[in-house]
Formats: structure tokens, sequence, C-alpha cells
């Protein structure tokens, strides 16, 4: 595939450094951007691909707050975090930097200098919201409140995450601080805006007429925010975490996290290549690929392009911003304060050694085009039926032939016969089609592609059966082995921008060295003679055990959430004492509890009422072993007409507490009463 490019810049979103990465991070970002950036090296293109944690903002200030450190602490300890597990799952980052840097801070200051200088600002004078009892203003996150388009009551001051939309603190109704639960007051103070709207049209030519190969979800985006009018945006903050504001007039004021962020995709450029930086930001010849998650898209494709181009000095606008959508977690949202998630690190130390199978399964369930789920049942199945009886069953199965007709040495191949032609054929077309959708961001297919290289290694084997020609045809085992370990090599090849450990550990036992993209495919990639080591398992299956525990954890997570978030139901319409009284509510004991037969809810239990014995059935069995009912005292209605549930007649009904999670508790008194008791 030709272009007129000479180099690419890969930026991946700065990860705000208020927690640690999860996988909807990596399936989103750094996955892909990280498969892209391996695949140009093996293409012998000039790449670099810079990262780094964004340090600034409101949620990094209201989490030291709440924690009593300070912001510095907590993206210290979130930069190594990220940093560390990031190398570790093998994402290749020719830097990852973080925005408090010196260079950030000089650079971001900079370049706000300059467009200030050049007049490609406005200065506004508007009422803020104010926490008085806080003294501060209360920008974005420091205000929730209700959304005034969807009426989510917990929208942010600076967006609406239940419908996407992107809002001012002023916008929200029902405002309070998130500092002090305080209603905010309205106050006056100064800050520098972006006029947009001068950009609209530039920006609409450059997007709308010249990049529509764009991602449909992007190219929409900027469409719908394109044809809503662009607005000037607030660019400076009254908040004391930041890079401040580099004028006289403007103390105690600091960038919009926004404003600085991108920029740091400049200065992480500046701190690898001091003094060759330049090239890879406005030399024509060089292509800029931003990957980005979907709710990043307008800062990327409308805010920092309007920068660029304001700034002027040549600086290239990005070729194509390949953003995904989210990834959820068995079935909800991921979300970092409500610890849904799959934390990277956490990943790491629960599964050591296992970096490809999430790179795997991430891959292949990227939401490229659509949101999609992640389930620990899904990644137990990629492992064990695609990883483990796919490609680590060929890959051992060809280097235990070796061993076994050969010694471990590559045997020359005599003359190819059609079934060794045709899989080379196939293999050849598998290439292209594999190349096709890394070029086109389309990583999913891609991986796919790379899959079939190996079904069609099995296939081969199949086919060719080596251990029954080895009674007759040494010669032909020959060219089958020599055939089957040519796809080993492409394996390691074409592999190596999705699992990259894998890929070594196998170039290693087959001696391959360095790798390119160009030799895959080749049917010499594997020199005959060349001595193979001994198999050792690309990939071991995932018992049920590990996956279960896991399952585990989220369902302690969500009962926490649930319990941390009920909200008492409201209260019911007014009624008399009178009405209470009609309902004979009374204490007994329990003599006897059991499962209902055939029911999954229902508990029988007989109790001793006072007056004799009655019967009553309940359906708390997935809360209470009946044993341990029996012998205690509970609370029942005694005049509810007797009712018929599953052959049974129930006199009457036994009184429980629902918790937040869907639990029951029984009501019972404190101290003993005398059965048969009325509760007044
Ligand atoms: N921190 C932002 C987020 O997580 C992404 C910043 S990307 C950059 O949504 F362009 F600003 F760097
Ligand atoms: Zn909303």
């Amino acid at each position: 595939m030709e272009s007129n490019f000479k180099r690419t810049l890969i930026t991946t979103a700065l990860p705000y450094a208020n927690g640690p990465v999860h996988i909807g991070h990596l399936a989103g970002v750094y996955v892909p951007a990280d498969i892209y950036a391996r695949y140009l090296r093996l293409q012998g293109r000039e790449v670099t691909m810079v990262g780094g944690s964004d340090e600034h903002g409101v949620p990094i200030t209201i989490k030291a707050r709440n924690e009593g450190v300070t912001p510095q602490d907590i993206v210290d300890r979130y930069h190594k975090i990220i940093k560390d597990s990031f190398e570790e799952l093998g994402i290749s980052f020719d830097v990852y930097s973080r925005t408090t840097s010196d260079i950030h801070r000089a650079t971001a200051s900079e370049f706000f200098s300059r467009l200030h200088g050049k007049g490609e600002f406005i200065e506004k004078t508007s009422m803020q919201l104010y926490d008085e009892k806080a003294n501060q203003f209360l920008a974005d996150r420091y205000v929730t409140g209700e959304c005034p388009h969807c009426h989510n009551q917990r929208a942010y001051g600076d967006q609406c995450e239940a419908c996407g939309t992107s809002l001012n603190a002023t916008d929200l109704i029902n405002p309070k601080s998130a500092i002090t639960g305080e209603t905010p007051v309205l106050r006056e103070t100064h800050h520098w805006f972006l006029p947009l709207d001068r950009w609209e049209s530039r920006l609409r030519e450059w997007i709308l007429e010249g990049h529509k190969e764009w991602k449909g979800n992007v190219y929409g985006q900027c469409k719908s925010w394109l044809d809503l009018g662009l607005q000037p945006r607030a660019v400076t903050r009254d908040l004391d975490w930041g890079v401040p504001v580099p004028l006289n007039e403007a103390a105690g004021k600091v960038l919009y996290v926004w404003f600085d962020a991108p920029i740091g995709y400049i200065s992480n450029t500046k701190e690898i290549y001091p003094d060759s930086w330049e090239k890879w930001w406005k030399d024509p010849e060089t292509r800029i690929i931003n990957f980005i998650g979907k709710d990043n898209i307008v800062f990327h494709c409308i805010v920092f392009p309007a920068m660029l181009m304001a700034y002027g000095d040549n600086y290239q606008l990005p070729d194509n911003v390949p953003a995904n959508e989210f990834l959820n977690l068995e079935g909800d949202k991921i979300s970092t304060s409500r610890n849904w998630a799959v934390w990277l690190h956490e990943y790491l130390r629960d599964f050591p050694g296992k970096q490809d199978v999430l790179r795997y399964v991430l891959t292949a369930n990227a939401p490229e085009t659509k949101d999609n789920d992640f389930t620990w049942r899904d990644f137990q199945t990629r492992n064990n039926s695609e990883l483990v009886a796919i490609l680590g069953n060929f890959v051992n199965r060809v280097i235990v032939l070796t061993h076994k007709y050969f010694d471990g040495v590559v045997p020359a191949a005599g003359q190819l016969t059609e079934v060794d032609t045709a899989l080379f054929e196939e293999v050849a077309s598998l290439k292209d089609s594999l190349t096709q959708n890394i070029e086109t961001f389309h990583f999913r297919e891609a991986l796919k592609e790379a899959m079939n290289i190996a079904r069609a290694g099995n296939k081969y084997l199949q086919e060719t059966e080596p251990w029954k020609v080895a009674k007759t045809d040494m010669a032909r085992v020959a060219t089958i082995l020599n055939t089957a370990l040519q796809i080993c090599g492409d394996i390691a090849v074409a592999f190596e921008p999705f699992m990259p450990f894998m890929s070594r550990r196998l170039a290693d036992a087959l001696h391959m060295g360095k790798l390119t993209w160009e030799e895959l495919g080749a049917c010499d990639i594997i020199k005959a003679g060349e001595h193979i080591d001994s198999p050792e398992l690309l990939f071991e299956k995932i018992d049920d055990e590990a996956i279960d525990a896991q399952i585990e954890r989220l369902a302690r997570i969500k009962r926490e959430n649930e319990l941390k978030n009920f909200k008492p139901a409201e209260v019911q319409a007014p009624t008399d004492f009178e009405t209470f009284s009609k309902l004979d509510i009374r204490v007994g004991t329990v003599i006897n509890c059991e499962k209902v037969k055939k029911s999954k809810k229902l508990l029988r239990f007989l109790i001793d009422d006072g007056i004799g014995q009655r019967t009553i059935l309940s359906g708390i069995a997935e809360h209470y072993e009946p044993e341990c009912l029996i012998g205690r005292q509970v609370c029942f209605i005694a005049n509810f007409p007797p009712r018929q549930m599953m052959g049974i007649e129930s006199e009457g009904m036994i009184l429980s507490a629902l918790n937040a999670d869907g639990s029951l508790s029984v009501i019972a008194p404190t101290s003993a009463v005398v059965n048969g008791a009325q509760v007044k």
C-alpha cells in the first residue's frame, strides 16, 4: 500500500491520573494504537507513539480533597500505576510522560501566550457558580445537578453522562456544590474564550469535505456539532490546580484542562526529540493519527484543530481520528467512581504472564462500531477455544512433529504439491486482507484474518496427515512439516502487533531474529537446517476457579454500590391509625421451616401462634437457610384470608424488610415475647 507520507505520529488520549487504567481505556485507545504502531514498525516505517498522563482537571482535585492529600500526591500515585501497567502490557510508547512536567507547562503556557498575542481569544466577564462556604468558584465537575435535557439528577457541570450532552455549569437545574453540598450563588468572573465560530467554515471544509473517509461515528459527531453552530469556549478556569494563565491580570486562574492536555502531545514529542520534534508536527509529510474514545471526539476534531489553526506556524491537523465506542463490563457501563471496571494493574496481578490473552480478547471484542460488552465467560472461552485450541494447538503439533521425525531440525522441502501451494496462496490472500484491515483501523477484522492463518494451518495438517504419511514417505513428511513450519513463522509475524509476547517467544523458538511484515507469507521464512527449540506451550487453559473469582468480585462490588446508592422509596399517601389497626400483626415462633419442592423462592413455615399452629408460605428461600429460622420468633399478618400457593394453603404473611440489594430480612422482636403477642 503506497502512501505519500514519510512518517506517522500516533497520539493516544492522555488518561486522567485520578485512577488506574481499565479495560475500557485499553480496548478503546491503547491496544488499537499499539497494534497500529507495531504494525508500522514491522513495515519498517518511521513512527512515533506518544502518550502520557493527564494530570490537571477537577476530578483530580476532588479526589485529593476527599482523601485529604494534595493533587500532586494523587497524580504521582496514579501516574506510576498507569505507566508501569502500560509497560507490562507491552504498550510500546516511545514516550510516556505527564502534563505536570516542566516542558509541558512551558509549552502550554507559550501556546496560550501566542494565541493571546495574536488576538485569537475574546475576553468575557460572566456570572459563574460560586461556593460561599468553600470560598471558590465551581468549575466543571465541582457542580452537580439536574441535566436540562434528559433530567438525569446527577449531571456534572461540564457534561451529562446519561445523555452525553456537554454542559455549562450554569445550565444545571438545582446545582449543588460537590465540595460542601451547598447551593452555589452566581458571582462575576473574567475568562478567556477561544471563538470556535471563527474557525467554523474551515473546520467544516476540512472535515466534512476533506475527511469523508473517517469512521462514521466520528464524522457523524463532527457533523452534528458543526451543524449546531460553534460557540466561543472558555479556555481558562478559576482553580488553583493547573497551568497558570501567563498573564498578570489572571492571578489565581489556570488553563482549562482541555486546553492544556492535547498540547501534551506536542510536549511529549519535544521530550523525546528536543531537536527534531518539529518535523513530527509541522512537516506535511508527517501523518498524525489520534487514538481516542468517543467522548473525546469534539476536542480532537474541533477544539484542538481550531487551536492549532489559530497558532499557525505550519502545525498539521490530524489525518485521522479513529475513535472507538465504549466497552461495557458484564452489561454495565464501566465507571471509575463506582469501581465497576477490570483494572489493568489488578488483571496483571491476577493473571500473571497473560498479557496477550487480554490484548487478544479486547481486540476481538473491540467496540469499533458500537458499544461492546466484556464478560469473564467470553474471556475464558476465547482463551480456551481459540488461543489454546486453534493457535496454540497448531503450533504445538508442528513443533512436536518436527522433533519426532527430524530431531527438531527444519527439514528441507521437496517438490510442492497442490495442497501446499494452495496453503501458501491462502496465506497470501489472508495477508492482503489483514494488511488492508489494519491500514483502515479495522483491528477486529484484522485479528480474525490472523487467526485464519492458524485455522488454515490446522486444516492443512488435517488434510495432509503427516503422522500417517510417515509410515511410507519421509520425503513427503519433510515437505509437509517444512510448509507447516512456514505457517508458524507467519503466525509469529502476523500476531506481533496483537500479541507481542507470544510472538517473541515463538520467534525465538524458531530462531527468526528481527521480524518484518515483508517476510509474512514467504515460503522460506523459516530456514531449513535450523534447529527448533523444544516446544513450550504458547497458551494454557484458564480454569473456572480463576474466572469465578473475578465474577464474584464484581458481584460484591455491585452489592456494595447498591447499598451505597440506596434511595428510600417515596413515602406513601397518608393513612390513619384506624386503617393500620385493621391489620392484625402478631408474633409467633417458627416450629418448622423447609423449602417448598419445585419452588425457588418459597419457604414453608409452621408457626406456633399462641392459639395453635398455622402454615405460612414466604418468598424468602433465596435469602435464608430454612434450618436457621427454626426456633426464632417472626412477625406475621394474622388476618389475611388463606391463599393457595403450589398446592399448599398459606394462612398469613411473614413480614420482612427489603434491603437495597434486593435481599430480605425477617422482622423479629428484639426480646422474646409470648406467642400471639400483637404488634401495635
Ligand atoms: N484525559 C482525557 C480523558 O480521559 C483525555 C485527554 S486527551 C488529550 O477523557 F488530548 F487531551 F490529551
Ligand atoms: Zn442529560
